[in-house]
């Protein structure tokens, strides 16, 4: 008798074109009104499945890995971003975890420069002010925002999208610092500024963008006394993961002043974000869109299915195999 396709459970409803390559090579549960799942939920469904597609949000911590069905043997998440995936748990049960690297690295980049420009140029208050029916007309003095030309971005996390958004920058005649766990090689470099311990690259920050990823190191790296080292009128950017900022601190800095405004697309706690930010005038935020673009969703969902297909049906080792640290 010959063994039906390998089960897999996607737990969100992915863009059309990946689901139907998931369902026409595997036998997968689809999830076409995007109901969340929480751990329990989740282990209870993927009972008799062979992987699980996931996405950034999932709780597939400790507690729900361990408690994961035997026939569950990969979990491969639609994210470059994999902080809600445990890995030394899923190592422990011999699950192997695959993620979505450099797909998403222009379009994220792309965010960034949005989030800087739309925080430097005060473009949520220009747009409040037109929608609301306010806009008296053009005055000389009306919304003048900080100039991006030639000031100096510091970039937390010099990785893909860190680069991406260094290049962008640079068409903005901006001076690139950096701070990351090794400095890049020379030609990467491109004549930013490398910075080995972070916390000196920030009196060197007009603009600071958070392009590291969550993890113990960097939980709320962005705290009260580091926004203090920033020079006062800077402008914080984060594309990357809301528990990076202490979201208190920034709120201050933003009413007192200190920072002239911040742009945002992730949120600790997302979507149910710090309610401080609604009442913030100087803060351009977005729902984290980073990689919403067809192309790159598309480009993200087949990242995730060439590994799930080498996995399960070829029996080699997933490309973007994701290793604990
Ligand atoms: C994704 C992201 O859209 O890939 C990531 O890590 O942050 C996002 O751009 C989201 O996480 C999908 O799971």
């Amino acid at each position: 008798m010959s063994k039906g396709k390998p089960r897999v459970l996607a737990t969100r409803h992915f863009p059309p074109d990946v689901e139907a390559r998931l369902a026409a090579n595997f036998d997968a549960q689809l999830n076409p009104e995007d109901r969340l799942y929480d751990g329990p939920a989740l282990t209870k469904a993927a009972a008799g499945f062979d992987a699980i597609m996931c996405a950034a949000g999932d709780a597939l911590n400790a507690g729900t890995i361990a408690a994961l069905p035997d026939s569950v043997r990969m979990i491969a998440t639609f994210s470059v971003g994999y902080e809600h995936v445990d890995v030394a748990a899923a190592a422990k049960r011999n699950i192997a975890v695959s993620n979505t690297p450099d797909v998403l690295t222009d379009a994220t980049a792309d965010i960034t420069l949005l989030c800087l420009l739309g925080a430097a140029r005060r473009a949520h208050e220009g747009a409040t002010m037109l929608r609301t029916h306010n806009w008296v007309g053009w005055t000389p003095t009306q919304l003048m925002g900080t100039h991006v030309t030639g000031k100096r971005l510091g970039i937390l996390g010099m990785g893909r999208i860190g680069q991406a958004t260094a290049d962008r920058a640079r068409a903005f005649r901006m001076q690139i610092h950096y701070s990351n766990r090794s400095r890049l090689a020379h030609d990467l470099e491109k004549g930013a500024v490398f910075h080995a311990n972070p916390d000196d690259m920030l009196p060197h920050c007009d603009f600071l963008s958070i392009n590291a990823p969550m993890t113990p190191a960097t939980a709320k790296w962005v705290n009260a006394e580091r926004i203090a080292k920033l020079p006062k009128g800077a402008i914080v950017v984060n594309t990357a993961r809301g528990g990076v900022v202490d979201d208190e601190a920034l709120i201050a800095a933003l009413k007192s002043g200190h920072l002239a405004s911040a742009g945002l697309d992730v949120f600790d706690g997302e979507p149910r974000i710090h309610q401080g930010y609604y009442d913030l005038e100087n803060a351009f935020l977005l729902p984290h869109m980073g990689s919403a673009t067809v192309e790159t969703r598309n480009a993200m969902g087949f990242k995730a299915l060439d590994n799930l297909e080498a996995f399960l049906l070829r029996g080699q080792s997933p490309p973007d195999l994701v290793k604990a640290s």
